[in-house]
């Protein structure tokens, strides 16, 4: 569902610097790398290997995390099917700012509806942005057996209610352009995949 605009006689300011300029002085190519997977699935942790990988080879990144995000811009979202597709939806827009100044934005959000996904991918092409679908793909059962912040022992003893995975949906992605399976491979392969796809497609050249 898209937001209504509400605003009226708002129009779109043009600057004199263009994206491209902005990508010349970068020396890469802005693009959204937008990890989904389920609460300890690994998102976050191959966001922050993917932004120190980067990083070294002089590329510039910035990471957009799911917990870090709501403790801001997105405090007044909950996790009700309405708020997590606002939170979605604001991400997605904050992450197509990213992508317009030149950074390579790190997008890891549960984001566990497929349609809420797919309006973020129409949202940066409708703008020529690229859009780099990655399915943090880790099984319940090895997600909850990690367990990093307790909150699969909490959700199934009733604490949190909603809680992705146990009651409530993720559905998987069906055309991510990259697909991790984090109960399978290692960190550094992981890496190594995502790197190696950003020099293929040429945002980034090591
Ligand atoms: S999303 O569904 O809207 O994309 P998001 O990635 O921002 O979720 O936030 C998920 C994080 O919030 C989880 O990693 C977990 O730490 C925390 N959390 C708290 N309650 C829930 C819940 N009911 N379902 C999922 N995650 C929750």
């Amino acid at each position: 569902m898209m937001a209504e605009q509400k605003a009226t006689n708002v129009t779109w300011h043009e600057g004199e610097v263009t994206r491209e300029d902005r990508n010349r002085l970068l020396g890469q190519k802005g693009a959204t790398l937008w990890f989904t997977g389920l609460s300890g699935s690994g998102k976050s942790t191959v966001a922050v290997a993917v932004e120190q990988a980067l990083f070294q080879r002089g590329k510039l990144s910035y990471r957009l995390d799911g917990d870090n995000i709501r403790l801001g811009i997105n405090k007044n979202l909950g996790f009700s099917a309405e708020d997590r597709t606002e939170n979605i939806r604001r991400i997605g827009e904050i992450a197509k700012l990213f992508v317009d100044s030149g950074v390579i934005a790190l997008s890891s959000f549960i984001s566990p509806y497929r349609a809420d996904r797919d309006e973020v991918r129409k949202l940066h092409l409708e703008s020529e942005f690229a859009f780099i679908e990655i399915f943090v793909d880790c099984s319940l059962a090895e997600a909850e057996a990690r367990d990093p912040k307790g909150l699969y022992k909490k959700a199934r003893a009733g604490e949190i209610k909603n809680f992705t995975g146990i009651d409530d949906p993720y559905e998987a992605p069906t055309q991510a352009e990259i697909h991790l399976h984090t109960d399978k491979m290692t960190l550094e392969e992981e890496v190594d995949v995502i790197i190696n796809y950003l020099e293929q497609h040429g945002f980034i050249v090591s």
